[in-house]
């Protein structure tokens, strides 16, 4: 897990990446996920192994409020508890058939996820907007190094073309990357977005850099 990216609540996703009946892979430290969500809008993260073969369950598709395998198409609830096995239309799975859950939250336009199975709030970021996400090949230092900035906690704090902005990290993949999630005031203009997104692609490609010359030095 790169560091000081909070371990409690992992901002995994924007909730505009994932529409009703959808699903999406997604990572917290510990875990691969499927985050999906039903077409009645609830948001669930399960392990993202199917427990009959071994198959990425968000490479599966969701119908109604269940979330099926696309190999055999064994079908999952909320719960993670399989409903359905359609080479057996008439058995009932046993309980023992499920998939591992993980506690999600959704708030101020960002997709939170946790291990832990302890209740607490998820970070508030009022009066913010989620813009776009993109995978970044840098530590969270040098990420906030370029942008300015010392806080790299839950947020990096960011101003960008007289707009206040802000970036929430979660892991991204296994190799180390991170995925950033840019958040902006819920009243920017379309110039101010468009600004603050080329930035942070702008931001990518200089801390990608300073990575690769601490790499190389
Ligand atoms: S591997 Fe998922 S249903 Fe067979």
């Amino acid at each position: 897990m790169p560091q000081d990216i909070s371990p409690a609540w992992t901002p995994v996703a924007l909730s505009t990446d994932l529409p009703e009946a959808s699903v999406i892979p997604a990572r917290i430290a510990t875990a691969a996920l499927a985050l999906w969500r039903s077409q009645g809008g609830t948001v669930s993260a399960v392990a993202d192994r199917c427990p009959h073969r071994g198959m990425r369950l968000s490479h599966g598709f969701v119908r109604g409020e269940a979330l099926s395998c696309i190999y055999h198409g064994w079908r999952y609830g909320k719960t993670g508890q399989c409903l359905a096995i359609p080479a057996h239309p008439s058995l009932a799975p046993p309980d023992a058939i499920r998939v591992a859950t993980y506690q999600t939250s959704e708030r101020d336009g960002v997709i939170w996820v946790s291990a832990s199975d302890e209740r607490s709030d998820v970070p508030a970021h009022d009066g913010m907007t989620g813009l776009r996400s993109i995978a970044l090949s840098a530590k969270p230092q040098t990420l906030a190094a370029c942008i300015g900035s010392i806080s790299v906690g839950d947020a990096i704090e960011w101003a960008v073309d007289g707009t206040k902005a802000r970036l929430l990290l979660a892991p991204s993949g296994e190799d180390g990357t991170i995925l950033v999630h840019l958040l902006i005031e819920s009243g920017a203009t379309l110039v101010q977005k468009v600004a603050a997104s080329h930035a942070l692609e702008a931001i990518r490609r200089h801390a990608e850099a300073l990575e690769h010359q601490g790499e190389t030095a």
